[in-house]
């Protein structure tokens, strides 16, 4: 097993790239596999969540040649897909098997999706509820691996078996119960395949990558504020779309830790080239407004399927405490871990509410930072729905234990580059999932990051 040590250095100083957007990754390689012909995809964060979604297209008969972060994906239209010759392996990616159920819920082929351990105690009762609602023969399965009864919740795997002849996925209208971009896109995903329209409502609007890409793909959609319609039967649609060469923005939810990293080691400034700046991603950005230390933004052009991009330069200064929740956290779900690290840098107590979905992550994300932040010697209290970190106080290097999580990894790191003494993060493997290139990136900028096999 890999660990990282970290010991404090000083200033973090210099512009860097970080790995393609993890969300936006998935998205283009499930267009790409279902669009006419060949598309390119350029700037893919070469993670290992993004190499399952890639795996599983493979093992339908999609054809996608990998050369670093570029992939040519032999497209097969929308139900050019084949029946996979064994399980759809999912590895630790949510968005995944989410997506992909969906999408094989409208298939003429039965399949399975499986998932590594941390995947398999994650909920998906959010997508086999609702798409069995529109007919899908979709099912989860207990802890234990047995098959659960209509309406419990249930996990991975999920097996799904074929539509038959003359069956048809029905329209859906669906009031989410939790705001998630995993379960939207699932429904539309498989509402391109239905008889009617997809109307979907969310409690607040979680991340739009898959409305304005199909949206860009011709694909008749609308969203008004948190409702989001899809109509497969309109006039206007040819019931496809073309081949196109996009290009992935960098990961805001990876540069959110370098982010937070510039503000805790005193002195810092860095640059980062190319960084989405999706609107429904950039809470973490109006909270660092809120605490005093905003990030200059300098607009680029526009990346893959009119996603929004940035060059970001952190401001020196002393961030202050701040108030989080509500619609402001769903749009930095992913980034709370790095800005527990921000909230240890302010002075006074911060507050995140509103933030229960944390629970069921690739970790308990909620209980793995208060684990975190009581090895640093960080006063705070867990609250059922967030955190209360005490900032402002001297850290003292720890042993901490990544529970598998690439972010929590990630956040004790940053933790580590403030700490007296040394900071030993076990188990880091799962950092591949989203970042490979952490430590390289953080000891170009000047940080101290061993990686020990
Ligand atoms: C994602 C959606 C979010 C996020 C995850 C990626 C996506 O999950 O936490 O890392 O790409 O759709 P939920 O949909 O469960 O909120």
């Amino acid at each position: 097993m890999t660990r990282f040590i970290v010991r404090s250095a000083g200033p973090l100083r210099g512009t860097v790239r970080v790995p393609g957007d993890k969300s936006i990754g998935h998205r283009a390689v499930i267009f790409g596999s279902l669009a006419r012909g060949r598309c390119v995809v350029r700037g893919l964060a070469g993670g290992e969540d993004n190499r399952s979604t890639i795996a599983c297209f493979r093992e339908m008969g999609v054809d996608i040649q990998l050369d670093g972060d570029t992939a040519v994906i032999e497209g097969v239209g929308l139900r050019g897909l084949s029946m996979p010759k064994g399980v759809l392996d999912c590895g630790n990616s949510g968005t995944t098997m989410r997506l992909l159920a969906g999408l094989v819920s409208a298939q003429r082929f039965g399949t399975r999706l499986v998932g590594d351990a941390s995947l398999s105690r994650r909920p998906m009762g959010r997508v086999v509820g609702p798409l069995r609602a529109r007919g899908a023969h979709i099912a989860g399965s207990d802890r234990e691996g047995r098959a659960v009864k209509e309406g419990e919740e249930c996990f991975p795997p999920l097996s799904i078996a074929p539509l038959v002849e003359g069956e048809q996925l029905a329209g859906l209208e669906y009031d989410m119960p939790v705001a998630s971009a995993q379960v939207k896109s699932c429904l539309l995903l498989s509402g391109l395949y239905a008889a009617g329209p997809t109307v979907l409502r969310e409690p607040v609007v979680s991340r739009d990558h898959t409305e304005r890409m199909l949206g860009e793909l011709g694909v008749p959609i609308q969203t008004a504020g948190s409702v989001v319609m899809l109509d497969p039967s309109a006039d206007e649609w040819s019931g496809g779309w073309d081949p196109f060469e996009w290009e992935v923005p960098g990961d805001l939810s990876s540069a959110a830790f370098l982010l937070a990293a510039a503000q805790l080691v005193e002195g810092s400034r860095v640059r980062l080239e190319g960084v989405g700046v999706n609107p429904t991603r950039t809470g973490l950005l109006d909270a660092m407004r809120l605490m005093g230390v905003p990030v200059q933004q300098e607009t680029r052009e526009e990346g893959a399927g009119g996603e929004p991009r940035a060059d970001l330069t952190t401001s020196p200064g002393r961030p202050r405490r701040t108030l989080l929740g509500g619609e402001l956290l769903v749009r930095m779900i992913d980034e709370v871990p790095a800005f527990c690290a921000l909230a240890v840098a302010a002075a006074g107590t911060t507050e995140i509410r509103d933030a229960r979905e944390l629970r069921v992550k690739e970790s308990d994300r909620i209980a793995a930072m208060a684990a975190v932040l009581g090895a640093f010697g960080v006063p705070h209290e867990e609250l059922e729905d967030g955190l209360r970190i005490e900032g402002g106080g001297s850290l003292q290097g720890a042993t901490v234990e990544s529970r598998g999580d690439h972010r929590i990894a990630m956040a004790a790191a940053v933790l580590g580059m403030a700490a007296e003494g040394e900071t030993v993060i076990e188990d880091v493997d799962c950092v591949a999932t989203s970042f490979p290139t952490f430590a390289e990136t953080f000891r170009s900028l000047g940080a101290d990051v061993e990686v020990q096999s």
